[in-house]
């Protein structure tokens, strides 16, 4: 039986880390196992300029631990009024490393999005001439479309007439919790990739639903039937290079989440490589974890493979994981799979 295994430190290609306190308190949770996480943008106000990008990378930098070794990748938020020089120019100098497309209304923080993907085409535009990879919060907003629906509906309604007017244009459509979104990324050729969540391939809709309202594990796009499950665990330890690994670690105060309309968000930072482990292991491919978590997003952001490694312990008895972490603002409820786990990061 493997109960260890060495790969190379593991990149988290979308990470919410917040501000202030909430950055403060979260922040070493992701540093202490990923060498690299891609940043969301949706603070309020949005990181919406490369000089704010850049203020909010030395705001993560100050909060992290001494001695850790984290790096974080900025990303800007796409609004109807973002200035395409500004985006190359940041992207040109190193400031960021995409560009971030909620559309209005779509999640947490989503208000100062696209409303009109017509007005963002000179922006996308010149993205696809330099290069600039765009994110994609993938669900559409329609209130007649079923919450369900909405990332099947997008595809069509929104990225695939986006890819169309836009040849060129790199895209991850991040978090896909459906098969239709496994097949449209696959079908997409190398300037499209997919990014899976640890939570999404742990549960389904009936986790959210059944026997009790649990709102730890409510997230947009909401968790789908088991069928959409088992085929996002299928496409991540499969080997498939078009997906990888990002967590949408995204933190909100228990008395956010435990209210009559809570936020999205599961808390998944500190367990996120547990749940992988274990997951890869019960699909019988753990020697695909390392693709999954540290190569191929490197390979379609065209940066190297972290030179350090982490080494993962299974253990006989389960991994103790603290209930919740203290934010400043409340205590911030860590993602519990309601199963136990065996593997753990090695100090
Ligand atoms: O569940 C989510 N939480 N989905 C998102 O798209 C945003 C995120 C957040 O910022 O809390
Ligand atoms: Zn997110």
């Amino acid at each position: 039986m493997t109960d260890t295994l060495t790969l190379p430190r593991p990149d988290d290609w979308h990470l919410h880390l917040r501000d202030g306190a909430m950055l403060a308190a979260v922040v070493p949770e992701s540093a202490r196992h990923f060498a690299r996480a891609l940043i969301m943008p949706n603070l309020v106000p949005p990181v919406v300029t490369g000089a704010q990008a850049a203020a909010y990378r030395a705001r993560i930098l100050t909060a992290l631990p001494d001695g850790a070794d984290f790096t974080p990748l900025m990303t800007l938020y796409l609004t109807e009024a973002t200035d395409p020089a500004d985006v190359v120019a940041a992207h040109r100098d190193g400031v960021i490393a995409a560009v971030k497309l909620y559309p209005a209304g779509a999640t947490t923080n989503s208000a100062s999005g696209v409303r009109n993907f017509d007005a963002v085409r000179g922006v996308l535009e010149a993205m696809a001439e330099a290069g600039v990879p765009l994110c994609l919060h993938g669900e559409v907003t329609d209130p007649a479309v079923d919450i369900f629906d909405r990332e099947a509906v997008f595809l069509e309604r929104v990225l695939e007439p986006v890819r169309r007017a836009t040849p060129g244009l790199r895209v991850v459509l991040e978090h896909v919790t459906t098969e239709d979104g496994l097949d449209y990324v696959r079908a997409g050729g190398p300037d499209l990739a997919g990014t899976i969540t640890a939570h999404h391939l742990m549960i389904n809709r009936n986790h959210i639903l059944a026997g009790g309202i649990r709102p730890h594990y409510y997230c947009l796009p909401v968790a789908k039937r088991e069928r959409h499950r088992l085929a996002l665990v299928e496409a991540a330890t499969a080997g498939e290079a078009c997906f990888f690994l990002g967590t949408d670690s995204a933190p909100h105060p228990d008395h956010d989440k435990e209210a009559a309309c809570g936020c999205a968000g599961c808390f998944t930072a500190p367990v996120a490589m547990a749940c992988l482990a274990q997951v890869f292991e019960a699909a019988g491919a753990l020697p695909r974890l390392e693709g999954f978590v540290a190569r191929h997003g490197a390979a379609f952001y065209g940066l190297p493979v972290n030179a350090d490694s982490i080494t993962l312990l299974k253990s006989a008895s389960p991994l103790d994981i603290p209930a919740s972490v203290g934010s400043g603002g409340g205590r911030v409820t860590v993602f519990d799979p309601g199963f136990p786990l065996f593997w753990r990061v090695a100090d």
